[in-house]
């Protein structure tokens, strides 16, 4: 990280769920390997439970200490919690906010290397409903004082609102307090290793630059998929459904980069331009081009109502209304409760014309980018069955990087996505008019969902999902390949 000073990393919300599962390992990552420097960085975890600097150390060594190697990290994860401080408060109080002021300003003042300068990240493992008030009372009181240089950032997650209408009033909350530059909202599927490989592999590769388009490919497919349910999450769950958790951000974001033509350059207001435009050119959806899934036994969750509607599971298809995809469906797939945990891009070209070797029916070729597990880029196509005959066989040219960067470790998410935030680095991050024209696709959808208009199928736990998806899929023109 280039620019040196003080560094105060404020997790607010440091008792919650998303700090323990994410938020701390993947500082602690990130100080493991060198990147937060003890003589600079000071981490605060603000919160409404009473407790000491010294419990508060403890809960996050309880978060740690399963993680791999932790007898071998022991030493790091000592030095790592000695920078841990807390400040207890609400989060709508000023002397709370005035608090955690003065407990920021004392590390600065302590720290030699600073010159004055200050850097403060304040990080919202919130729900979005305090996002406002917390905003506030940072902006009145814990913002960057310092004439010598430094800033304030904001750090803020999804769920960014319900709807259109919602979301861009927490947009013009946020905003009428902080800058745009100043606004990380964190999409986390923009930090996996086979995203942010994935305008690398279009631009970089002169194969795929004459063939992605509507001429060569006859559908795109994006599938996240989870096995197992919404466990002790339902309430939560059940009021955004699979479509605001995973397909109108994740997915979304992926298409986006799957879709987008070519940015002017790397810079980060270049390639969100790029997205936007794509997010602007998806027509609306239509009811019969989605399935709605709920898998069997979610009501039984005592937070969920008998009679929910909410999807578990979702098929939708997108047209993007330009010249390069007029034509191509982008069918977005997400479900939980399902057969395998999995997310992959699957892109499938058209048939060849003229076929002579009347092979087409073995499957046609597709080129699949598996996210996760184990992330791996291949092509399926046809080639001679070695032998004296002369037959043809679907084969595989693969790239998979657990065996092709064996000595490399995949960085998680939200470390990568931190550290760009230390570095001031908004490629990854969602800006505003983009979140807006995501919630501008999927509002009208969600509204009649909301209203009972378009149902959800119950499904087998374990399954994969309504066989009404899938025949949707091939209605789509998705021809089912071998093995899939
Ligand atoms: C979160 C969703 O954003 O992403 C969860 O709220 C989901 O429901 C999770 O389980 C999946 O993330 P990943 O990185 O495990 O694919």
């Amino acid at each position: 990280v280039s620019e040196t000073g003080s560094l105060s990393i404020v997790v607010l919300g440091a008792s919650g769920d998303l700090a323990k599962k994410k938020t701390f390992p993947a500082l602690f990552n990130l100080f493991h390997q060198g990147f937060l420097n003890p003589e600079e960085v000071h981490i605060f975890g603000y919160a409404r439970s009473r407790i000491s600097d010294q419990e508060l150390r403890d809960k996050i060594r309880g978060y740690l200490v399963d993680e791999k190697n932790a007898s071998e990290k022991s030493e790091a994860l000592s030095k790592f919690l000695q920078l841990i401080k807390y400040v207890s408060g609400p989060y709508d109080s000023e002397d709370g906010f005035k608090r955690l002021d003065k407990a920021i300003s004392e590390h600065e003042i302590s720290k030699k290397t600073s010159e004055g300068s200050s850097r403060r990240l304040f990080y919202l493992a919130l729900p979005p409903s305090v996002y406002p008030p917390v905003c506030k009372m940072i902006k009145a009181w814990c913002t960057n004082k310092s004439d010598l240089g430094g800033w304030t950032r904001i750090v803020v997650e999804k769920p960014f609102g319900k709807d259109l209408e919602s979301a861009e009033q927490l947009s013009s909350q946020i905003g009428s307090l902080f800058d745009e530059p100043q606004i990380y909202r964190i999409d986390h599927y923009l930090g996996k290793e086979l995203v942010q490989n994935m305008l690398v592999l279009r631009f970089a590769n002169r194969f795929f630059l004459p063939l992605w388009n509507r001429d060569n490919i006859a559908n795109v497919q994006i599938v996240f998929r989870e096995d197992f349910g919404t466990e002790g999450r339902g309430g939560y769950f059940d009021e955004y459904g699979i479509i605001r958790d995973i397909i109108q951000n994740h997915l979304l974001q992926v298409l986006c980069l799957v879709a987008m033509e070519k940015p002017v350059s790397l810079k980060p207001e270049h390639i969100r331009d790029e997205k936007v435009k794509v997010l602007q050119s998806v027509i609306p959806i239509k009811d019969e081009e989605v399935v709605l899934g709920q898998y069997e036994g979610y009501r039984d969750d005592p937070t969920v109502p008998n009679d929910s509607n909410t999807p578990t599971f979702a098929t939708t298809i997108l047209r993007i209304d330009n010249e390069r995809w007029e034509g191509v469906p982008f069918i977005l797939k997400a479900g939980k409760a399902m057969s395998s945990k999995k997310a992959d891009i699957r892109i499938q070209f058209k048939d060849v014309p003229g076929d002579i070797f009347k092979c087409q029916k073995q499957g046609r070729n597709e080129f699949v980018i598996r996210l996760q597990p184990s992330e791996a880029m291949y092509m399926k196509l046809t080639v001679k069955q070695p032998g004296l005959e002369m037959q043809t066989v679907q084969s595989e040219l693969d790239l998979s990087y657990k065996q092709r960067y064996q000595d490399v470790s995949i960085p998680e998410a939200y470390e990568r996505l931190i550290l760009d935030t230390i570095k001031g680095d908004q490629q990854h991050f969602v800006r505003r008019d983009e979140l807006k024209a995501a919630w501008e696709i999927f509002t009208p959808l969600l509204h009649r969902i909301g209203r009972g208009e378009v149902k959800s199928i119950p499904y087998k736990q374990g399954s994969r999902g309504p066989a009404e998806a899938d025949q949707l899929l091939e209605k789509a023109g998705y021809l089912q390949t071998h093995g899939y």
